[in-house]
């Protein structure tokens, strides 16, 4: 029996670099080196739960971080707002900054194309912590846009001026669908596309993987939305298809004629669970 496991499974490469940070400030300032994550690093609780363990906080809002008066700040793959840094620098702190290179090139382009006059749209879930730390680079108050109807509703001045940028996880041909209701109103546009790829590669390789596979694991958080979705996508190539959090959810009984096990994993699914549960399997089955 052949295990294969998605070589796009678990974190991609912002969220790997920040986690990474964080361990890697807790190496350099030990425990006592008051290290605060500004929202939870991952939505992984047993990783949050080890962070705190080294005495990693975390900081909920930016009234708590108003209250610090000493300490470093660690910015997440989300990004956040220009006014959070504002406020790390004034209230003395020092601010390590693990905002995805791919968030930040969005940052750059709202706070230029709000310069340059340009009404910002914002492609995506509103109330998503990336997009309001998005909407804080605009210098003007930016839009936030999700749906056709959304879109259809627009109404601004026929010379008005736009920059469109995306969420990096919204769907590509919804982007362009969107796109597409704007251009049809004829305002002078400049499109961003800053969709990033990871979680659509993600998504290829489960699907190919469990198109081959007589039992396909999916490994992530209940509350995971990406990976619900894996596992979706995943069941409608494969009817085995499982579900866990961890290697103790795993019940897994394999007939003889089982040939091929795929596993996969959300984003933020730690890499030392992905490796319990494929060991696991090697060594049992
Ligand atoms: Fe991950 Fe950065 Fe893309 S956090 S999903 S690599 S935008």
């Amino acid at each position: 029996m052949e295990v294969v496991l998605a070589k796009t499974s678990g974190f991609c490469f912002g969220v790997k670099r920040a986690v990474d940070t964080v361990y890697e400030q807790i190496d350099k300032a030990g425990k006592t080196g008051d290290i605060y994550t500004y929202g939870p690093i991952i939505h992984n609780e047993e990783v949050v739960r080890d962070l705190e363990n080294k005495g990693v906080r975390v900081l909920n809002s930016k009234e708590e971080l108003e209250q610090l008066s000493m300490g470093c700040v660690i910015i997440r793959s989300h990004g956040v707002s220009k006014d959070v840094y504002e406020l790390i620098e004034k209230k003395g702190l020092v601010c390590i900054d693990a905002t995805c290179p791919f968030v930040k090139r969005i940052h750059k382009i709202v706070e230029k194309e709000s310069g340059n006059g340009r009404q910002i749209i914002i492609i995506g879930n509103d109330g998503h912590p990336e997009v309001e730390g998005i909407k804080g680079w605009s210098k003007t108050s930016a839009i936030v846009i999700e749906s056709p109807e959304q879109a259809l509703k627009f109404d601004a001045k026929k010379d008005e001026k736009l920059c469109i940028v995306s969420q990096t996880t919204f769907n590509y041909k919804k982007f362009q669908d969107l796109v597409e209701i704007f251009r049809k109103k004829g305002y002078d546009i400049i499109v961003a596309n800053t969709i990033c790829n990871a979680t659509e590669e993600r998504q290829r390789e489960a699907v190919e993987l469990a198109a081959r596979a007589d039992v396909m694991i999916v490994i992530g958080g209940t509350h995971s939305s990406n990976t619900r979705k894996l596992y979706e996508l995943c069941q409608s190539e494969c009817e085995n298809t499982y579900y866990i959090q961890t290697l103790e959810d795993l019940q897994l009984e394999l007939p003889n004629s089982v040939e091929l096990v795929g596993i996969t994993a959300g984003a933020s699914t730690p890499n030392k669970i992905i490796e319990e549960v494929q060991n696991y399997v090697r060594i049992n089955f």
